[in-house]
């Protein structure tokens, strides 16, 4: 019978056929010890001299990493295992070769890893980590979709800027034309909020980084929430159930993946509501007790970020940052309009930002005067200026970066790896 190797458990005592490729072996005279994985799992199959053909136990003995191979064999309970199963092989099929494959258990460097990212990826880090990926994308669409949001979604290639000019990719659009990769559907976002009161996008976003941190991709995977007639608090209470829903789906669905991660599960645990929500004021208040040289008017750099983020146990929303350094959509508390409604998210243990969104400005003039201050060219955004011309609402929405939120979650170094095929500064291989 043909089975993954995820779910051998099922299949104790009996005979099962697994196709897969070789991760490792190790041989003794009388025994192969062959480590298959088959992209669900990895088990170790043992061949005894005794338990197959001459041939059989022959070809083993010859076997590289990554050949591709049919084993069929039993299913033994074993403690020891890593998967706590093993199989006893009664016939092995070679599917083809793998000479001098590049990727051997020792150490190599990131640049050669990157380099060869599609053959690294089948390493057991590296595919646990794009399963821990593809749960937290799951339990991204489902969040939103039991809480009747629909899907809406944005155009990638733009007229015009979102998050600011200096990170635009422009994109030669026919003879004429110059259209930009979207930084964000947020603006279309909120159109579609208008128009389906409840909404989200989720895809490729674009930024033109010329920054080399571990935070930062040119390309990545942001989920974008929007809300007609919400204000700054209902964002983030939307964002605090989005990060706890997402989290406790890993916990539970991937404990192996996160085990395989060494990562330290009861720093997840933690991630409950309510989270800490504290002001720009005062976060600037915790970094100059922490000794940094941070001044009232600044963005927070890694590090700030970094240090943050360390103070609590659970992500921490950091609300009203000064409205000169925040997009121009972004609308003025009515309170003190030196501040925006704005927050971002920072994930703990030094992660830093996963979450930037607020309340929009919905009244015309205002927005006409911002996007004139920023220099953006108006007749690329008269449509936008219609959702305050025909019954404008108080609204507002967040983006979540995708890459962001798996690399905390797997407690990994760096972006890139958070990502099956990433885009960087110097980077668009392969
Ligand atoms: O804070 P940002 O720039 O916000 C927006 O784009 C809003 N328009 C979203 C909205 O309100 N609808 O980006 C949102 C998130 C960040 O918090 C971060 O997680 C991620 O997108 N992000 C990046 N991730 C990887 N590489 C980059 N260069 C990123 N820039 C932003
Ligand atoms: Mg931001």
């Amino acid at each position: 019978m043909n089975a993954y190797i995820e779910d051998v458990a099922r299949h104790e005592g009996q005979q099962v056929t697994i196709h897969g490729w070789l991760h490792h072996r190790r041989s003794s005279g009388k025994i192969h010890f062959l480590v298959i994985r088959d992209g669900t799992g990895f088990i170790q199959a043992v061949m005894s001299k005794a338990g197959v053909d001459e041939q059989t136990f022959q070809t083993a003995d010859h076997l590289s990493q990554e050949t591709s191979l049919v084993v069929t064999g039993t299913v033994r309970q074993d403690r020891r295992a890593p998967g706590g199963y093993e199989i006893d092989v009664t016939s092995l099929e070679v599917i083809s070769g793998s000479e001098n494959y590049p990727i051997t258990p020792k150490e190599h460097g990131v640049d050669y890893l990157m380099d060869r990212r599609h053959l690294w990826i089948r390493s057991e880090r590296q595919a646990a980590i794009l399963r821990v990926r593809h749960e937290v994308v799951n339990a991204v669409r489902d969040f939103f979709n039991n809480r009747g949001f629909i899907l809406a979604d944005t155009p990638i290639f733009t007229p015009a800027a979102c998050e600011g000019t200096t990170t635009l990719f422009p994109v030669q659009y026919f003879e004429e034309q110059t259209a930009y990769l979207t930084q964000s559907g947020q603006l279309y976002n909120e159109a579609n909020a208008a128009a389906l009161g409840r909404v989200y996008c989720f895809g490729p976003t674009f930024r033109a980084e010329k920054s080399k941190t571990r935070r930062h991709l040119t390309e990545f995977w942001m989920v974008e929430p929007e809300v007609a007639y919400a204000g700054l608090d209902d964002v983030i209470e939307l964002a605090e159930g989005l990060v706890t829903s997402v989290v406790a789906r890993v916990l539970d669905k991937r404990r192996h993946e996160l085990t395989v991660l060494e990562r330290d599960i009861s720093k997840l645990e933690c991630v409950r509501a309510p989270f800490p929500r504290i002001s720009y004021d005062d976060a600037a208040r915790i970094l100059r007790e922490k000794g940094l040289p941070f001044e009232w008017g600044g963005d927070f750099g890694g590090t700030d970020e970094t240090v943050l983020s360390e103070q609590f146990d659970r992500p921490v929303a950091v609300h009203r940052y000064p409205s000169a350094i925040k997009a121009f959509y972004m609308k003025p508390d009515p309170e003190r309009p030196d501040v925006a409604l704005c927050v971002d998210v920072l994930a703990p243990e030094g992660y830093g930002e996963i979450i930037g969104g607020g309340q929009r400005i919905d009244d015309y003039d205002l927005l006409l005067q911002r996007i004139k201050e920023h220099n953006l060219p108006q007749e690329a955004f008269e449509w936008f200026l219609d959702l305050r011309r025909f019954g404008s609402v108080p609204h507002g929405g967040f983006g979540m970066g995708i890459e962001r939120v798996v690399s905390w979650i797997c407690h990994l170094d760096h972006l890139r790896e958070a990502i099956p095929y990433p885009r960087m500064l110097y980077r668009v291989y392969p």
